[in-house]
């Protein structure tokens, strides 16, 4: 059995949904804070199965160790964490507070009810603007230009040191490139609150007419066409790489208590390739233009997937045409749009 941590979010519904369908018991725990009901509902409808949920905050351990003491799961999926870069930056406190407790508790909780296993869901944003591309789990991390990079750094710090010194405990840190598109049953994806931060739910805002105007943050980089490169890996590819984690340390094929992978397809991709893909693959015409570099951006990062690809056995699968179709099918759902 696992416990997910988040499991009602973007990523943590899809990994619950790639769990259930290879074998696992699921257990849900999320507050809610940036999620609903629905994602549980969705789980529920793709799969079939009605997996237990446990509306708790991470931050409090004491409502946490009653699941802990309630499922008898030997691992944890740990997603449950605030992610919004511009926020952090503005209210450092709310996530050093938020994200650290909660994977401190997480730990905790684990060591005292003798639970094994630990993924942690970190982030490419720990390599900053990185002197080599594309960049290996070796590139070192860059000092963290939010609060919400440091705490995933300082979390990754957290896991590594408390794996190593504490017997009975392994986890493997998973550094995500960027998420993106949805369940190919448009039943779960993601839901941003309020006007989108990341690219693609700004793009399928403004498709369904939510949104004006896409801005395109900066088109004179030192790039191919000028605007910015990352590597867009389709989020059910990704929460395939957490079962596959989890499996590993299951079956004791992990080489060090503490390991790290990059998550990503191995392709940059540019802002200004990305919409031109979207509104091919979707037959529409997308309104944008060009606005000014937004602060804080790297100008590229792409993963070296070569680590994942060998040791887990993991690739990501998913065409981005097919990735960038799925991300439109679910925003035409939810806005009951034809
Ligand atoms: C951002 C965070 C990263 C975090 C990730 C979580 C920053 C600097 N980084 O990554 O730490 O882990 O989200 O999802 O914020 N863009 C536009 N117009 C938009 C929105 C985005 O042109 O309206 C561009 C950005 O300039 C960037 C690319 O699209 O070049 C991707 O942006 P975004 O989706 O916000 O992801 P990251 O910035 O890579």
């Amino acid at each position: 059995m696992v416990l997910v941590s988040g499991g009602a979010g973007y990523i943590g519904s899809h990994t619950t949904v790639e769990l259930i369908e290879a074998g696992y018991d699921v257990v849900v725990a999320d507050n809610l804070s940036n999620s609903d009901m629905s994602g549980v509902e969705g789980v529920r409808k793709i799969t079939g199965v009605e997996v237990p949920f446990v509306q708790v905050d991470c931050c409090d351990k004491e409502a946490l160790r009653e699941v802990f003491k309630k499922y008898d799961f030997d691992s944890v999926i740990h997603f449950a964490a605030f992610k919004a870069v511009g926020e952090s930056v503005a209210d450092p406190m709310k996530y050093y507070r938020n994200n650290l407790l909660s994977m401190m508790n997480v730990v905790d909780l684990m060591r005292e009810y003798k639970r094994q296993n630990i993924v942690f869901s970190s982030s490419a944003t720990v390599y900053g603007e990185a002197e080599e591309l594309p960049v290996t789990e070796q590139t070192p991390r860059q000092a963290a230009t939010s609060a919400y990079g440091n705490t995933k750094q300082m979390c990754e710090d957290i896991l590594r040191d408390a794996v190593t010194a504490y017997e009975g405990l392994k986890g493997i840190a998973l550094r995500y490139f960027n998420p993106i598109g949805a369940h190919p049953s448009a039943l779960i994806g993601e839901l941003p609150r309020g006007v989108p931060q990341n690219l693609v739910p700004f793009i399928t805002q403004t498709a369904a007419g939510i949104r004006e105007c896409l801005s395109v943050f900066g088109n004179d980089y030192p790039t191919p066409d000028g605007s910015c490169l990352r590597d867009y890996i389709d989020v059910v590819d990704l929460a395939k790489a957490h079962v596959v984690a989890i499996e590993r340390m299951i079956e004791g094929k992990n080489k060090a208590k503490y390991e790290i992978f990059n998550i990503g397809t191995g392709n940059g991709v540019s802002v200004l390739e990305l919409v031109e893909s979207f509104q091919r693959v979707n037959d529409l015409k997308l309104n944008y233009k060009i606005a000014p570099r937004r602060a804080g951006d790297v100008v590229a990062i792409w993963a070296d997937t070569s680590l994942a690809n060998n040791e887990l056995g993991w690739r990501a699968e998913r065409e981005l045409d097919d990735t960038l179709r799925s991300a439109w099918a679910w925003e035409k759902n939810i806005r009951g749009i034809k």
